[in-house]
């Protein structure tokens, strides 16, 4: 028994494990109910009398030991992700906890993809902007309440961070230039947006807006209704109805509120599309000419739709996500359960 017992000693001490199911598997073989020990310690009522207490005393010192190493194993698992001790550089890679990308940029990305497929390039600009590309070529009257510091965060230098991602469409009209003919100015920005808001669940001081601008010789608005089709379908996986009603925005003409049929009851009336069977999604519209001007394109010759998504709003109806203020939390437990 007392030989049976050293060994065991020795055993333990080098026992090792190269995942937390082997230290499981360790912990069964010797310190379950029906393991080494276990039985060991039945054997335990044939010791002579005389040598009970040496014994017993070996036996509880064998079973913390194995408890110890076991618990080792498991420390150093939590750490090194191996049990192995020191640097062993042979040692397969383990897979070690990644990060989880934020919601708003994975719905960012589902929809870059969906529109590179069509052909679209994605640019972006800068959050720091001047009025010229914010407002004036965006056909924004010098008196526009936009333009009002109760919306608009202003820099002490004159410039101002960017309300809109439709801050980029004069830049890249330039940039870019009248398409060739045949072919068609397509591009993508999505960009950080900033307004002077008091904050609640449903209004932040800081989103995500993603802008949309197509323009060539023969642009309309059936052009227009196709790719947010396509677009709104890929994103909610189902077909999507959607209805133009008029909308106002300086920089398009006409101008529009895209309305899809209820993601959440399909269009029969719930609480969500406050029972009108239809949500709010995006403004879009015809590139006013003034702007098409401004940006070196000839309103003549060229037609263009543009439209403006609020990205965090989207993510919202995606995830059903009831509060704007999880996006900029840094809430970590709320934010790493989106995985796609
Ligand atoms: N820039 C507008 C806003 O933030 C949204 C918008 C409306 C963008 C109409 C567009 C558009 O491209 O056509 O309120």
């Amino acid at each position: 028994m007392r030989e049976k017992i050293e060994t065991l000693f020795t055993e333990i001490e080098r026992l090792t494990a190269n995942s937390l199911e082997e230290v499981e598997a360790i912990r069964i073989k010797y310190l379950s109910k029906k393991g080494i020990i276990a039985t060991l310690m039945d054997e335990f009522r044939h010791v002579p009398a005389d040598r009970k207490r040496e014994v017993g005393m070996k036996m509880n010192a064998l079973k913390q030991a194995a408890t110890e190493r076991l618990q080792q194993l498991k420390e150093q698992f939590a750490q090194n992700g191996t049990a192995q001790a020191g640097n062993d550089l042979s040692r397969t890679a383990y897979p070690v906890a990644l990060g989880t990308r934020h919601p708003l940029s994975i719905v960012r990305e589902e929809i870059c993809d969906i529109f590179k497929r069509l052909g679209f390039t994605i640019a972006e600009g800068p959050e720091v902007e001047d009025d010229w590309h914010v407002f004036s070529s965006l056909n924004f009257a010098d008196d526009h309440p936009a333009r009002d510091m109760q919306d608009t965060f202003y820099l002490e230098n004159g410039q101002l961070l960017k309300t809109h991602t439709s801050a980029a469409q004069n830049t890249i009209m330039r940039k870019y230039g009248p398409p060739k003919p045949g072919h068609a100015l397509k591009a993508l920005f999505p960009g950080r947006c900033f307004r002077n808001e008091n904050i609640d669940a449903s209004h932040e001081n800081t989103f995500f807006q993603l802008e949309g601008m197509m323009i060539g010789e023969n642009i309309s608005i059936s052009n227009l209704i196709y790719f947010m089709k396509v677009l709104l379908t890929e994103v909610f996986e189902r077909e999507v109805k959607v209805r133009l009603r008029p909308g106002f925005f300086p920089f398009v003409e006409p101008g529009f509120e895209l309305d899809i049929n209820c993601v959440i009851c399909g269009g029969e009336g719930c609480p969500t599309c406050k029972h009108s069977g239809w949500l709010e999604l995006l403004p879009c519209g015809m590139i006013h000419p003034n702007v098409l001007s401004m940006g070196g394109i000839d309103p003549e010759k060229y037609t263009g739709f543009a439209f403006g998504l609020g990205l965090t709003r989207l993510a919202m109806m995606k995830y059903n996500i009831r509060d704007i203020r999880l996006f900029n939390s840094g809430n970590l437990k709320q934010l790493k359960q989106f995985t796609r």
